[in-house]
């Protein structure tokens, strides 16, 4: 059976982990805190989902990254080889401000309202970057592109929410597609990391942020 792990138990970490057991669908999710930080959360999940270290969670066969983009370095750097393991993506590259800093305020950023910045990445698309950062890694993008408040229900309006995923590696993104139709979601492939990745990357992605529904 494919072993999951989750990287970060915040807004993304958690409302996956909360998809992932309303289907029955095993995991081990970690953060910076440690597992005894989490019980609160696995009390609320259930049984399939269990805490465990950033390590634990690491080792897994999929590992979902649920990290603010200015961690990813500090955080996948420490980690053991990937051997060709498939890493989920869910990153987007923005900063999140402090309400008090004066980037909050600043007039010329368009998301200061939502509290983030768009970290620009020059010509490069995001996941390219995360791929550096995991090298012999199978990257695979998900989980990124919808606000977390819809994510933790795949089934909606009588219908299934469409997760957009994208990838280089053609059975790393068959494995990512079973656990996403496992857990209820309607996923849809955007091809390559660097199209699909691109059209649904927040803040910019044309895709970024909208929530279909497929109704039977
Ligand atoms: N929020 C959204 O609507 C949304 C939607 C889609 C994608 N995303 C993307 O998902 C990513 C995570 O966003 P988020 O909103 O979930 O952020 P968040 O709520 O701040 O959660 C970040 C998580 O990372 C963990 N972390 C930080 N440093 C760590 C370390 N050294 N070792 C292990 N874990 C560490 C934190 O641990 P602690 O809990 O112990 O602090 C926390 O659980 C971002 O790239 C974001 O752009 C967010």
């Amino acid at each position: 059976m494919t072993t999951i792990g989750i990287i970060g138990s915040g807004a993304l970490g958690s409302n996956v982990a909360r998809a992932l057991a309303k289907a029955g669908i095993r995991a081990t999710i970690s953060n910076s805190r440690g597992p005894t930080s989490l019980s609160a959360l696995i009390e609320e999940t259930g049984p399939t989902i269990t805490a465990g270290t950033v390590e634990e969670a690491a080792s897994a066969d999929v590992v979902l990254i649920a990290l603010r983009w200015v961690d990813l370095k500090q955080v996948l750097s420490k980690l053991p080889a990937w051997n060709n393991r498939i890493i989920i993506d869910g990153t987007n590259p923005v900063e999140f401000l402090d309400s008090q800093s004066p980037d909050a305020n600043d007039s010329a950023n368009p998301l200061a309202a939502y509290g983030i910045k768009a970290i620009d990445l020059g010509n490069q698309y995001s996941s390219a970057l995360v791929q550096d950062l995991v090298p012999g890694a199978r990257v695979v993008k998900a989980f990124n592109h919808l606000g977390v408040e819809v994510l933790a229900e795949p089934q909606a309006s009588g219908g299934q929410r469409v997760q957009f995923y994208s990838g280089d590696d053609s059975a790393a993104k068959g494995e990512v597609r079973k656990i996403l139709e496992t857990a209820g979601y309607f996923p849809v492939d955007l091809g390559t990391l660097e199209v699909g990745g691109r059209l649904a990357s927040l803040p910019f992605g044309p895709l970024a942020a909208i929530n279909f529904i497929k109704i039977q």
